[in-house]
């Protein structure tokens, strides 16, 4: 399915990003496994992981190099390119997963792990998004980015303020990007997928299950990265095990008043369900 293409996909060192490098270089991609490597809050480098990826897909007899640039930092985000190239010579599909973790409630988190989690999170996915699509441009052959957004920023979670907000704001990246980047044949979709890996691991609804897994998910990735996904954008597919499903944004049809005047706050509040209502 992806014979002679380049993939990228961050965060590929473990977890969901390095079930989705297995896949993609079982179907023929060359990839490049970008990780920074650090722990679970975003701490800490190595090259190990990344590494350790890029062996198991060189054992299985597919193509693949390492690369530890940070998402978080426009230098890093375009080194990640300059791999791809350099190794490669182009960049056909991007994947942004890289992600850390630093949950507090709203009223105990500090600044510093709000600014964290957003640099690498949405930050990151607009900077390696931003560079991407200037290659694919160039290339002029269109192109497909993936970016990994959360049931957490879709719908909201208790003790996630600072992940579900980037989670939201990947959305909102997501769709604004997919409108922008048409006219060059570039796809921008999401997936939102729910898994048992480092990030997870420790939650009580993963204690005891074994079909919530990363290879669940990466076959959801390789359907938005790949020929497969048509010419569709902007959509958000979510997988949790073998639960294949979306998330849309529904505006409803609203109501207006006869008169033409602005509504009144009580007007509001009398009409609240007939505002809130959804057409089937
Ligand atoms: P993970 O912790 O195994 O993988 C994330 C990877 O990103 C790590 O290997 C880490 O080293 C890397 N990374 C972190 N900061 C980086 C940076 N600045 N530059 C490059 N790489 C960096 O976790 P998991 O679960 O595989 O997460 C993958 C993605 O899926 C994340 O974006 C996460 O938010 C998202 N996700 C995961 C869910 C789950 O149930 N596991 C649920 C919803 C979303």
């Amino acid at each position: 399915m992806m014979n002679g293409k380049v993939v990228v996909i961050t965060g590929a060192g473990g977890g969901i990003g390095r079930a989705e490098a297995l896949l993609f270089a079982r179907e023929g991609a060359k990839v490049v496994v970008n990780d920074l490597g650090g722990a679970r809050d975003g701490t800490g480098a190595s090259g190990s992981a990344a590494e350790a990826v890029v062996a198991e897909i060189r054992a299985a007899g597919g193509e693949a190099v390492a690369n530890h640039d940070s998402v978080a930092s426009a230098a890093g985000a375009q080194a990640i390119v300059e791999a791809a190239v350099k190794h490669f010579g182009r960049v056909d599909t991007w994947i942004n997963n890289a992600g850390i973790l630093r949950d507090r409630t709203l009223l105990k988190l500090e600044e510093s792990d709000w600014d964290a989690v957003i640099e690498v999170h949405l930050k990151g996915s607009f900077l390696c998004t931003q560079a991407a699509a200037r290659q694919m441009i160039k290339q002029g052959e269109g192109g497909r980015i993936v970016n990994t957004t959360s049931v957490s920023g879709m719908l909201g979670n208790f003790g996630q303020i600072n992940y579900a907000a980037a989670k939201a704001g990947i959305y909102g990246l997501t769709r604004t990007a997919g409108i922008e980047l048409q006219k060059h044949r570039i796809t921008v979709n999401a997936l939102a997928p729910i898994a048992k890996t480092r990030m997870t691991e420790d939650l009580p609804m993963f204690q005891h299950t074994s079909s919530l897994t990363p290879e669940h998910v990466a076959p959801a990735a390789l359907f938005l990265g790949s020929d497969l996904c048509g010419d569709r954008t902007g959509y958000v597919l979510a997988v949790a095990g073998a639960r294949m499903y979306a998330y849309k944004v529904v505006e409803t049809d609203g109501k207006f008043k006869d008169d033409n005047q602005a509504w009144t706050a009580q007007e509001i509040a009398d009409h609240w369900e007939v505002l809130l209502r959804v057409r089937n």
